[in-house]
C-alpha cells in the first residue's frame, strides 16, 4: 500500500492510474478504521479498478466543546487493516496543507435544505466542515466513485446533495451500516461505551425495526410511532434527541403519501450520542 502525505504526491499516484486507464474508489475517514470502513473500502474495490482511502480528522466538523482533541487516533491499526483488505493508497492530509490560514480563512461549502435540521441542527457549523473537507478532497484526488455509510445517512444525504447542486463529476454510493450481532451500528464512538452501555445500545436498532415493521404493515400514524419509540427510549434511560420518521430524500418529516422512508434516531447513552436509522420502502 502505498502512503500520500502531499497534495503533489497523491496527485502523482493517481495521475499515473489515469493514465493507465484506471478507475479510483475514494473513501474519505477520519480514521480509527473498523469493520464498517472496510465495508466501504470493499465495496469501492468491488466498483473501481483502485481504492484510496484518507485519514484526516477533521477539525472543521468538531464543535468547541466536541471531542476532536480525544477523537481515537489508531494510525497502526489502521494502515494493518487498510493493508490486509488490499487498499492501494492511503492518503494522511495534514491540517497545514489543507488549511494553510486556519480554519477562519478557509472558503466554505454550505449545503442548503438539508443540513438545517438533526445533526445540522444539534452540531452547528458540522456539515459545513464536513462538505468543505469533502470536496477539498474530491478536488484533490479526482475519484470517478466515493463510498459513504449510511450509518451517517444525513452526511451521506448532504454529501449527494453537493455533488448534484455543484456538478461535481463523482458517484456517491451509500453503503448499507455494518451491525454487531446484537443489530447495534458499529461506530468508533462505540468505544467510549461501558459493557452495560454496549448491551443496552442494542435497543436502538431493535426499536427501528419494530417501527419499521408496523409502518410496513400500513401505521400511518407517523407521530404516535416516534412518541411511543422515544417513550421506550426514555424508560431504558436514553436520552433521545431525536426519533423521527422521514421522507428518505428531503429528510423532512414523511407524509402518508411518501414511499420511501428513513427512520433517523440520535440518543445519548452517558457521555455517548448514538446515530442509527433504517430505510423504508413502501411499494
Ligand atoms: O464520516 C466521516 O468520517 C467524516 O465526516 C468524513 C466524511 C471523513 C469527513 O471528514
Amino acid at each position: 500500500m502505498y502512503h500520500a502525505t502531499s497534495v503533489i504526491e497523491l496527485r502523482q499516484y493517481v495521475q499515473h492510474w489515469k493514465e493507465h486507464g484506471q478507475s479510483i474508489a475514494f473513501i474519505p475517514t477520519m480514521g480509527n478504521l473498523h469493520a464498517g470502513h472496510m465495508s466501504l473500502i470493499e465495496k469501492g474495490q468491488s466498483l473501481c479498478d483502485r481504492s484510496l482511502c484518507s485519514i484526516f480528522v477533521n477539525p472543521m466538523q468538531f464543535g468547541p466543546n466536541e471531542d476532536f482533541n480525544h477523537y481515537p487516533r489508531t494510525l497502526d491499526s489502521d494502515f494493518e487493516q487498510l493493508e490486509a483488505i488490499g487498499c492501494n493508497l492511503v492518503y494522511l492530509p495534514t491540517a497545514s496543507e489543507l488549511y494553510p490560514e486556519g480554519l477562519e480563512k478557509i472558503s466554505q461549502v454550505q449545503v442548503t435544505d438539508l443540513t438545517d435540521y438533526y445533526e445540522g441542527a444539534h452540531r452547528p457549523g458540522h456539515f459545513t466542515g464536513v462538505a468543505t473537507v469533502v470536496l477539498k478532497l474530491f478536488n484533490i484526488v479526482k475519484p470517478d466513485v466515493s463510498v459513504f455509510g449510511k450509518k451517517d445517512y444525513q452526511q451521506y444525504r448532504v454529501i449527494s446533495k453537493m455533488v448534484a447542486d455543484l456538478n461535481l463529476d463523482v458517484q456517491i454510493i451509500g453503503q448499507e451500516t455494518t451491525r454487531e450481532a446484537s443489530g447495534l451500528a458499529i461506530s468508533s464512538r462505540n468505544q467510549y461505551l461501558d459493557p452495560e452501555q454496549t448491551g443496552k445500545a442494542a435497543l436502538i436498532n431493535q426499536l427501528l425495526r419494530d417501527c419499521a415493521g408496523q409502518i410496513n404493515e400500513g401505521e400511518r400514524d407517523f407521530k404516535a410511532v416516534e412518541a411511543r419509540a422515544v417513550n421506550r427510549l426514555d424508560e431504558a434511560g436514553f436520552k433521545t434527541d431525536y426519533f423521527k420518521i422521514c421522507n428518505a430524500e428531503t429528510l423532512l418529516p414523511a407524509s402518508a403519501e411518501n414511499r420511501n422512508l428513513v427512520i433517523l434516531v440520535t440518543a445519548g447513552l452517558g457521555e455517548t450520542r448514538l446515530l442509527d436509522n433504517i430505510e423504508i420502502s413502501l411499494w
